[in-house]
């Protein structure tokens, strides 16, 4: 009898009970004037609900954490009205669902900050990286402006967000939460010596560039569960123009810290996110991090992204990998899950309909049954 594992076997993580191994990757498509989710999100992610797991889009925990126009919050009433909407239409259609809590530091524009005031980093270097404005109902790239260093003492206040964030999302009827560590946001800025020059306990050694993660696992942890919480990191990619000299020693440290607080996952981006799985200058040895992991008690599941198809997903699973996320092929396929089994045929994604707009290339791509 055969024990091979395949992405349509259901199976436990943390606190839930999934149907199989397909995750749907966050996907920010700045759909949310306001900060509000809408009726058309809870349609969105309802037709997708026969993944796993849906991890929604990168939702901000504060006003000063947001960087794209028309991307969702989690910190007001409003909002938390908007997602029950969502959260609840998922459920009622046999999926689950978390929250990709977001602060993106330094990855925004004046324009979207309260008051226009600077955004906010570990130090004040520009990313070289653009983001997105909506001008006349259409995505409008700009580079990102210049932040200001976060004091000190006001870091305690940033762990609040998060942490009242969770709560929030809870309220809201999510399962769950994930940690957007990765990226190059506020959280991969801390961590990377190419965004964090601090001098203060949060900058300098591994052990301090790591303090800001490690802070808002353990409050997020604490308010609603560490079974609930998930956590993505991307210890090389390039996105969003940040960098770290030394990556494998930075991220087997903080996944030996992660090790004993037993999150439900682990979502790892290899290599460059939407780009190349390998990159020759920024070498990554994965299976050494799952073993630091798992050598230091780590029991979480798997997660892994990047550019992976049904052949890739099912050596990933043979190699131990539990959980596999795909982002692209879910925006331009609802029933990924049945096109996978069925070995396709898959619809292509259309790049133009990806940030902003309306239904069209959002909540009108054919499943295999409309399609005929
Ligand atoms: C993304 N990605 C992304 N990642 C993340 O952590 N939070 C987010 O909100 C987004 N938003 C987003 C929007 C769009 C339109 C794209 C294409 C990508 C990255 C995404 O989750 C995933 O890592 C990459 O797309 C690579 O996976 P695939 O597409 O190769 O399966």
């Amino acid at each position: 009898m055969s024990t091979t594992t395949t992405l349509f076997d259901p199976t436990e993580v943390g606190a839930w009970r999934l149907h199989n191994r397909v995750v749907m990757a966050p996907l920010t498509r700045n759909r949310a004037p306001d900060a509000i989710p809408t009726d058309l999100m809870a349609t969105y992610y309802e037709q997708r609900a026969s993944a796993g797991l849906i991890i929604t889009e990168a939702t901000a925990i504060s006003p000063t954490a947001q960087g794209y126009a028309d991307v969702p919050g989690l910190y007001g009433t409003e909002q938390i009205d908007g997602w029950k909407k969502v959260t609840h239409a998922v459920h009622r259609a046999g999926g689950k669902i978390v929250t990709q809590l977001w602060h993106v530091g330094r990855i925004s524009h004046v324009e979207l900050q309260p008051d226009h005031q600077k955004p906010v980093a570990p130090s004040a270097i520009r990313a070289e990286a653009q983001t997105v404005l909506i001008k006349e109902g259409k995505p409008e790239f700009q580079p990102t402006s210049e932040p200001r260093a976060l004091r000190s003492e006001e870091i305690p206040g940033i762990v609040q967000d998060y942490r009242h964030a969770a709560q929030n999302a809870i309220a809201a009827g999510f399962d769950g939460v994930e940690i957007h560590a990765a990226n190059g946001y506020l959280i991969d800025q801390f961590l990377k010596t190419g965004a964090n020059q601090r001098k203060d306990d949060y900058g300098g050694p591994i052990e301090n560039r790591a303090r800001l993660l490690l802070e808002v696992v353990r409050a997020i942890t604490e308010a609603i569960g560490a079974d609930r919480v998930g956590i993505r990191l991307s210890p090389v990619t390039p996105a969003n123009g940040i960098d770290d000299a030394d990556p494998q020693p930075l991220f087997e440290y903080v996944v030996k810290q992660l090790a004993p607080l037993h999150l439900a996952y682990l979502h790892i981006i290899e290599g460059s996110t939407g780009g190349p799985r390998e990159l020759p200058e920024r070498p990554f040895d994965y299976g050494a991090l799952k073993t630091a992991y798992q050598m230091a008690g780590g029991k979480g599941a798997w997660m892994v992204n990047n550019g992976y198809d049904l052949p890739l997903a099912n050596e990933a699973l043979a190699e131990g990998a539990d959980l596999v996320a795909f982002g692209r092929s879910f925006i331009s396929n609802p029933d990924l899950v049945a096109r996978l089994r069925a070995g396709g045929p898959f619809n292509k994604a259309h790049r133009v309909t990806f940030y902003g707009g309306g239904a069209e290339g959002y909540t009108d791509y054919p499943t295999l049954d409309q399609a005929g």
